[in-house]
């Protein structure tokens, strides 16, 4: 039996992972957030992981207010960086294992093909550069963590795109979307059974992965689908319209997909069309 300490375990990741884990007999997970254990907290954290000993620490919490964070960068810097210090030298001291989740906007997001895990990153916001440095101390205390980078992140649960768009387009029924970033909704169920996978492996490798769903879409693409698959797509106008149109506080990636190849190998999954998923969430929410 694995035993599993889940941070954060209230956001959109941390509910998908405690409904796969609930249903995983291998696995015996403990969920926390800030209520129970603060990850800011340096000395709390160290008591929980001593008193508990997990195998396992999932870090799921975050600060991923993108926007916010441009003002807040300190507050960003507190919980994507030193809170993940905090969970590393806890970690590292208690002999358990990490696995930490990042973020596309560690690159720039100019390329023209999917970013692998060894591409330079270049982070083109606070949210992206407190995320870089939380990589780097968790790296520094715990060379056999591994941190998976995602992007584009819905579920049932919390604030997401897919919400927003229901809400507004629910009740505008009219809807201005970017057209010209693209990457890869993705569903967190899916990134939790990839999290669950990883745990029952013996020994898994160390390192940096990335995981989406399969295909790419732009921001535009994603909205017409949410209300295609919801049955809205005759009341709802969907416009494309280009960054410039939209602006933001902080700056978006344009091209922000993620080379899954080496977490498909390494451990041997199969990831769903984002398509596909999207439609099991919508079920979800009905
Ligand atoms: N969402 C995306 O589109 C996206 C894209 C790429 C990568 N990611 C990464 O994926 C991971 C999961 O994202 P998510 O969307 O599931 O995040 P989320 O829904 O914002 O969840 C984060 C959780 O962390 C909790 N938290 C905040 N401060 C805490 C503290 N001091 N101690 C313990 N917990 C605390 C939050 O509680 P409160 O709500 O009370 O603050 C929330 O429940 C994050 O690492 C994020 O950076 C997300």
């Amino acid at each position: 039996m694995k035993k599993v300490l889940v941070t954060g375990g209230n956001g959109q990741l941390g509910n998908c992972l405690r409904e796969v884990l609930e249903r995983e007999t291998g696995i015996e997970a403990v969920f926390t957030d800030v209520a129970e254990l603060d990850i800011t907290n340096p000395e709390a954290v160290d008591k929980f992981v001593g008193d508990l000993r997990p195998d396992y620490i999932v870090n799921c919490a975050a600060y991923t207010a993108v926007d916010k964070a441009e003002s807040e960068d300190s507050q960003a810097a507190r919980l994507n960086t030193e809170a993940v210090g905090n969970i590393a030298k806890a970690a590292a001291r208690h002999n358990a294992r990490v696995i930490h989740i990042s973020t596309d906007y560690v690159f720039a997001g100019d390329s023209h093909r999917p970013y692998a895990e060894n591409d330079e990153p270049y982070p083109q916001s606070i949210y992206g550069r407190t995320k870089l440095e939380g990589e780097g101390v968790l790296k520094a205390f715990c060379p056999d963590c591994i941190i998976i980078r995602t992007a584009w992140l819905y579920s049932e649960y919390g604030g997401n795109f897919v919400k927003t768009m229901l809400r507004i387009g629910g009740a505008t029924k009219s809807i201005r979307v970017v057209s010209d970033q693209i990457g890869t909704p993705t569903y967190a169920g899916d990134l939790a059974e990839c999290i669950r996978t990883i745990i029952l492996k013996d020994n898994p490798s160390a390192g940096i992965y990335h995981f989406t769903n399969e295909g790419v879409a732009s921001w535009y693409d994603f909205a017409k689908a949410i209300f295609r698959l919801s049955g809205m797509e005759e009341e709802v106008e969907v416009t494309p319209i280009g960054s410039e149109e939209y602006p933001t506080p902080a700056r978006r990636p344009l091209y922000s997909v993620l080379n899954k190849r080496k977490i498909k190998e390494t451990f041997n999954i199969n990831i769903p069309y984002w398509e596909n998923s999207l439609k099991k969430c919508l079920k979800q929410m009905k």
